[in-house]
């Protein structure tokens, strides 16, 4: 039986600058605090779901620097497989981030570099990777082409297939007929359908037309209030986990989707796969950062029990 996971994303060095406020154009500012860490929602992911104890490959392009040894350190430490194209003409992909010392609100430049150039050609160098493992993830951080062929590819082998169209953005519709998951937030689903997400109801009517698109299950992210899920079969609302004082909800999304991997490629039922997925999160949201927030399997189990 095959158990592994093959994520198709990005990484990016997140580089977070504290200030006072944003500089204006041709302004310089002193800025009172500065830290530089993994970052990507794919990458997120892999990271997520390796501590929680999945098999999991990530496929990615970087470039020969700094930020790329950093990609590779975080792997090897994580226990994920990095299956990455190294570029030499192209940086490795990094985030800007602006917060703010007082309110913690954050103004964010995402460039791909070396990622922003994944084509169909990269996928299909990267087929029996996808081919061969239980569960496949991708999102929209890399250039949409690559996704739905990998997603096709994905679908033809008989994998799971799970697509975080994140972050928002316009993608090929044949792409719904290959998800067996889709996973949105409420921004993501309501820029999707087109209608706010404010109640309960209304991303119960966002995951009906996702499913009329042929998703096989609709997952919306409630951030603080859980997860609905939803096919064709049963609706059901599950509820976050608290796991303490929540300090950092960035990644919240990413811990959540690679939890819910891992326990789908260990052949949970959908909806124990949400739970675990909710465990993960609920516990990631506790601790300063992305990946170096994920938890341990035996950590997830804990907030379970
Ligand atoms: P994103 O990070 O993509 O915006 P959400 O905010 O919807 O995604 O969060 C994803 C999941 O993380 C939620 O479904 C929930 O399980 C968990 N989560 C988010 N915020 C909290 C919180 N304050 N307390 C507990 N769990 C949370
Ligand atoms: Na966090």
């Amino acid at each position: 039986m095959r158990t592994g996971i093959s994520i198709l994303g990005i990484f990016v060095a997140d580089t977070a600058y504290l200030a006072p406020r944003m500089p204006a154009l041709g302004e310089t500012i002193a800025g009172s605090g500065f830290s530089v860490g993994p970052g990507g929602k794919g990458s997120n992911q892999a990271v997520a779901a390796a501590r929680a104890g999945a098999d999991v490959s990530f496929i990615s392009k970087i470039g020969r620097d700094t930020f790329g040894d950093l990609a590779l350190k975080t792997y090897e430490q994580a226990g994920v497989t990095a299956k990455l194209i190294v570029m030499d003409d192209k940086p490795t992909g990094a985030a800007f981030i602006y917060v703010n010392d007082r309110t913690g609100d954050n103004a964010i430049i995402v460039y791909a570099g070396a990622a922003g150039t994944i084509g169909i050609e990269d996928v299909e160098g990267a087929r029996e990777t996808i081919e061969q493992s239980a569960v496949f993830i991708t999102q929209l951080e890399q250039p949409a082409p690559a996704a739905h062929r990998a997603l096709d590819i994905a679908r033809k082998a008989g994998v799971t297939t799970i697509f975080n169209p994140a972050p928002a953005g316009a993608f090929p519709a044949e792409i719904y007929r290959l998800c067996d998951y889709i996973i949105p937030n409420e921004t993501e689903a309501a820029a999707l359908v087109g209608f706010p997400i404010e109640t309960l109801d209304d991303a119960k009517r966002a995951a009906d037309v996702f499913l009329a698109q042929g998703v096989g299950a609709a997952v919306i992210t409630l951030g603080a209030r859980g997860v609905l899920f939803h096919n064709a079969g049963q609706s059901a609302h599950v509820p976050a986990v608290s796991c303490g004082p929540v300090i950092d909800t960035t990644g919240a999304g990413d811990a959540f989707v690679g939890g819910f991997a891992a326990a789908l490629a260990r052949g949970a039922p959908p909806l124990d796969a949400v739970r675990f997925g909710c465990a993960t999160a609920g516990i990631a949201v506790t601790r300063r950062g992305t990946a170096p927030a994920m938890p341990s399997l035996a950590e997830i189990e804990a907030a379970m029990a």
